[in-house]
């Protein structure tokens, strides 16, 4: 097992620990040179056709006489064509790309750079690219990001201002007021941790002839009450399916005589609410739910089933050259308990420690696989789609 502790120069020389103990969800850290020589993994170009397929989420931002526009993709070739070219402070507009990393296997890789934060707690990577001065505005976001710069620069403020009001009425949200504390310069390879609801203002600059691009690793937080709704349609399933089993039958042998026949009696109330009080969850339920709950696809997530392959001719790539997830799976375990893309598995001993690797590398090297079920569990996996030789 690698060790997860070391160094990283991806964040300034401080170890996974020190970064979560001192800065994660707490404070922001900006480290240059975090990826040396990363100037990006796709061109302006690349970007722009990603955002005019259709599975794909893309934005155009546009700031126009003081006014924020948003326009959503998927684009074609006009909406770019009719784009100013040659922005001013007073009209100038961005792309964002979400989910890159569901397309570019070397944006999923990037992502794994990432790996000191569980996977259960990241999003996506979204790329962004704007021409001189063009950018989102002031805002704050509800989740912690990695800001990685590509090619080009960008100048960065940040503001712990506590004032978070926002400009209404506007397609995004745009900080009413803004209080720069800090200001950079940022170039390529360099990386802007913010932790969440802390304000930040990203401007493009133009370096050399070169556009700004802009890579967020963001992360994922469902809200409480979010998790309250899934949960109990989760438990409903549960009911539905009798994992849950609440015995018996409302009785009440010790009716009492009421004046009002209509009134629902204070005993009914008493008497059903230490029924439904025996709902109970334990551990392993949460973590069911938390599995197929975090790992179930975005809605607009399609897979792409394999073509036919005879199980032999699987088992045999499979030993000769690994298998990796699909860009677009997402694995999670917990215990013995394996989900992928929503669905649930469990394995024990060796076959437990093989799903291990697969989840947290993504990737599972060349492997000569014996036991059966796990055999045919890849195999039902890699027909479904969720599993690909093309990443290897
Ligand atoms: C951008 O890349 O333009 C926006 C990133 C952000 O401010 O969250
Ligand atoms: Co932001």
């Amino acid at each position: 097992m690698k060790t997860k502790n070391n160094p990283l120069q991806l964040l300034g020389g401080l170890t996974p620990e020190a970064f979560l103990a001192e800065y994660w969800q707490k404070k922001p850290l900006l480290i240059k040179n975090a990826i040396p020589n990363f100037t990006g993994l796709l061109t302006p170009d690349e970007l722009a056709g990603l955002a005019c397929e259709d599975e794909v989420q893309s934005r155009i931002v546009k700031y126009k006489k003081g006014k924020w526009l948003a326009d959503f993709g998927p684009f074609d070739e006009d909406d770019f064509a009719n784009l100013t070219e040659k922005p001013t402070p007073e009209n100038n507009w961005t792309l964002l790309v979400q989910s890159v990393n569901h397309h570019l296997p070397a944006g999923a890789a990037l992502l794994q750079q990432f790996d000191f934060i569980p996977h259960a707690r990241l999003d996506d990577l979204m790329v962004s690219y704007a021409p001189n001065g063009g950018g989102v505005g002031p805002h704050f976001d509800s989740y912690d990001v990695f800001l990685l710069q590509g090619q080009g620069k960008r100048i960065w403020r940040i503001s712990e201002q506590t004032d978070l009001s926002l400009v209404e009425g506007a397609p995004l949200r745009i900080l009413k007021n803004f209080d720069t504390a800090q200001e950079w310069l940022v170039e390529a390879g360099d990386l802007l941790y913010l932790p969440p609801h802390l304000a930040h203002w990203g401007i493009a600059v133009t370096a050399d002839g070169i556009d700004c691009m802009t890579y967020s690793i963001g992360f994922r937080a469902p809200k409480n009450q979010e998790l309250a709704t899934e949960f109990l349609g989760f438990m409903q399933d549960q009911l539905n399916q009798d994992k849950l089993v609440l015995d018996g039958i409302y009785d009440d042998a010790d009716l009492k005589l009421q004046d009002h026949a209509a009134e629902i009696g204070k005993e009914m109330i008493v008497k059903v609410s230490e029924n439904l009080s025996k709902i109970k969850w334990s551990d392993q339920v949460i973590a069911d739910f938390l599995g197929t709950y975090l790992s179930e696809p975005k809605v607009d997530v399609m897979f792409e089933p394999n073509k036919k392959m005879s199980m032999r001719n699987f088992s045999e790539k499979l030993a000769k050259v690994g298998i990796s997830l699909d860009l677009k799976s997402q694995m999670l375990f917990s215990a013995d308990n394996f989900y992928l893309n929503g669905e649930a598995s469990k394995w024990t001993g060796e076959p437990a420690s093989i799903l291990t690797k697969l989840a947290d590398n993504r990737h599972l090297e060349a492997s000569n696989i014996q036991d059966a079920p796990l055999l045919q569990q890849l195999y039902d996996w890699y027909i479904a789609g969720y599993l690909s030789f093309d990443y290897l």
